[in-house]
């Protein structure tokens, strides 16, 4: 009686992965039925905002190339989450084989998680298909999925679960923070984000509790190695910043209405090189919630050594 009332009811844990089941199937959509249909971008608008794109920080930039830069910066977007969902979906995979023959909620759930990032990676290459076709030729993708996820998945579980983390769960601030709050925005653009939040914010979830449990597996000494593969994942993730913030200056100038001076060039540079920092390391490292879960997973002295490294990073940004 008892095991058949947990079954129906899990309580602590296992219920945790339980209720992110239950709400996964609530909520589940479809790339076609539900977000994309026979629907276009509106190129007449902006796709990223502001708050994020910080194209409203550039002076000389005229209203239909401060859009269009907002418009490439949003086609990067989509990119950076396809390359980084291919980790992730990966990642997620072997978290989920780890619990096949134990907790079947936590099984199900990494397994929908998995799925999930495996249906968002075909509608960022459905959406950088759409958008293609109606930009002119030249835009470049600077790194390859397959290539970054066998460069991250060589790390310690510990440290791809912080970035992974990390990552979800600035999805969050920048959907609820600046997304979803500006009005004038490509109506396609905002609810691929949408639909996307929505998964995501089952996912931070799940991310905690694998986290949490693979620091409790760890030793002071492994822990200490993870905080070393979480720097260096860091810095790797700076390095595709830096490659695509040049790629994509180097387009937009190349697109954009009027030509710009060298030095124009350069502070446009140092704009969309500093807005990409805020967008993927930056609004991550300082979520109140990954800040919470980081300290509680460092030791103070671990902590100031990730300090130190984010130092540049933040103040280039
Ligand atoms: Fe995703
Ligand atoms: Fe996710």
């Amino acid at each position: 009686m008892n095991a058949v009332l947990s079954e129906a009811q899990p309580q602590g844990r296992t219920g945790r992965y339980a209720q992110i089941v239950r709400l996964s199937k609530k909520s589940e959509w479809q790339i076609d039925r539900d977000v994309l249909g026979d629907r276009q971008f509106d190129f007449n608008r902006n796709f990223l905002p502001a708050g994020l794109s910080r194209v409203d920080t550039i002076p000389f930039l005229n209203t239909r190339d401060a859009r269009l830069l907002s418009q490439i910066q949003g086609r990067t977007y989509a990119y950076i989450f396809g390359l980084v969902e291919r980790f992730i979906s990966a990642k997620m995979l072997d978290q989920g084989r780890a619990h096949a023959l134990e907790d079947q909620n936590a099984l199900e759930a990494l397994v929908r998680f998995t799925n999930d990032e495996i249906k968002h990676q075909e509608l960022f290459r459905r959406v950088e298909m759409m958008i293609a076709d109606k930009m002119p030729l030249g835009y470049r993708q600077v790194a390859d999925p397959k290539d970054v996820a066998h460069a991250v998945l060589a790390a310690s579980t510990w440290a791809v679960l912080a970035l992974t983390c990390h990552i979800e769960l600035f999805v969050q601030s920048h959907y609820v923070e600046s997304i979803v709050t500006t009005a004038d925005l490509c109506p396609l653009f905002k609810d691929v984000f949408m639909y996307h939040w929505k998964d995501e914010s089952q996912h931070v979830v799940l991310d905690e509790l694998e986290w949490k449990d693979e620091h409790r597996r760890l030793s002071p000494e492994q822990r200490d190695q993870a905080v070393d593969d979480l720097i260096a994942l860091v810095g790797a993730v700076d390095g595709i910043l830096q490659a695509q913030s040049a790629a994509d200056t180097e387009y937009f100038v190349r697109i954009a209405s009027r030509e710009f001076s060298a030095a124009e060039i350069a502070d446009i540079q140092r704009v969309v090189l500093g807005a990409y920092r805020w967008q993927y390391i930056i609004t991550g490292v300082r979520h109140p919630h990954f800040g919470k879960l980081l300290a509680g997973m460092t030791t103070p002295a671990q902590m100031q050594r990730i300090q130190s490294a984010l130092a540049p990073i933040v103040a280039n940004a």
